[in-house]
């Protein structure tokens, strides 16, 4: 009797032995798996999620700005959402930009459009920890982390110098901006006039907003070839502005005639040069300003010191250099 007793303690005891062992493994691996689990939801919360917000969604020029932040973005491990109004329009900015702050987004870059109604809002994300870089276009007043972009000012005295070169001091001038409202529009044009003011050859008789698109350009282009017959010259200040000045200029067979210096080397711009329509043209760089700025992102979120401006390369492309190519966005 004793002996089955014996027996029944000793399977008892190794019954419970084995479940207890069985329970503190299981216990072992539930913990384990809850680890992993954690480390994959916080490797997902540091992948940063940072906005760039153009004046124009669907731009030649800022899709190029979109491709290079994006590949900044795959390189630093952040995802970055592109937005911007279907057509340029100041108030919509804003509200995009007020959005991003409200959705508490890990970073904004965005142009400072107009330094006087962008700073509060730029204000607005600094205060709520969400850093804002500028780019393009800066709100040097506001407190923005950092700027990458051309020097605009510096951009537009290049555009008139290589004008009183290709006009041999003697033109009369049509200006037709991207906007009279825009900072970087405005210091494109007090460039150029610092760099003709000298030269009494050089004459602007009128100057015209396009609203960046390319219709109005050549609209406005045909307005001031009707009020001042006498315009031998035309500076386009934003990316679209040259080619609406050439279609006019090519429909009304004046190639021969008429110097046209523009903005940015877009493939049609590119194509225009190579016809002898557009003569010269200020070389920006929206991919560098876009891989740049996310580049710039990642550092500062990281702690680490970023320059408070960086201004990307600016020069003249003329249309003998085209022959030579290397024009690269
Ligand atoms: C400017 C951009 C602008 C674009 C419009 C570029 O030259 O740098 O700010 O949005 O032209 O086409």
């Amino acid at each position: 009797m004793n002996h089955y007793r014996n027996v029944f303690y000793a399977i008892g005891i190794s019954a419970f032995t084995i479940s207890f062992f069985f329970t503190l493994f299981f216990a072992y691996k539930a913990m384990q798996f809850d680890q992993i689990i954690e480390k994959k939801t916080k490797a997902k919360k540091t992948n940063a999620h940072y906005v760039l917000i153009s004046e124009e969604l669907n731009n030649e020029y800022w899709r190029l700005v979109e491709k290079g932040a994006k590949a900044a973005g795959r390189r630093y491990h952040v995802s970055i959402e592109y937005n911007g109004p279907l057509q340029s329009n100041l108030s919509e900015h804003m509200k995009l930009i007020d959005m991003a702050i409200s959705s508490k987004v890990d970073g904004i870059i965005t142009q400072g459009l107009s330094e006087e109604k962008f700073t509060p809002l730029i204000n607005k994300a600094m205060k709520k920890g969400i850093p804002v870089i500028t780019v393009d276009t800066d709100a040097a007043k506001s407190k923005r982390v950092s700027y990458v972009g051309t020097d605009n000012y510096r951009s537009g005295y290049l555009a008139g110098k290589a004008l009183i070169a290709g006009t041999n001091g003697k033109a009369v001038v049509g200006i037709i901006t991207g906007s009279f409202e825009a900072s970087h529009q405005k210091l494109r044009v007090e460039g150029f006039k610092d760099a003709i003011k000298n030269k009494p050859g050089i004459k602007v008789v009128d100057i015209k907003a396009s609203n960046i698109t390319k219709v109005q350009a050549a609209e406005k282009a045909n307005e001031i070839l009707s009020e001042h017959p006498d315009v031998n010259a035309f500076y386009g200040t934003s990316a679209l502005d040259g080619l609406g000045i050439a279609q006019v200029i090519k429909r009304q067979g004046h190639e021969k005639k008429i110097y046209i210096i523009s903005f940015d080397t877009l493939p049609e711009t590119l194509q225009l040069m190579k016809q002898g329509i557009i003569q010269a043209t200020v070389v920006q760089k929206p991919y560098k300003i876009g891989y740049e700025s996310v580049k710039l992102m990642h550092e500062f979120k990281k702690g680490r010191h970023i320059p408070s401006t960086i201004h990307t390369d600016t020069g003249i492309l003329y249309q003998k250099d085209i022959a030579k190519g290397d024009v690269s966005p």
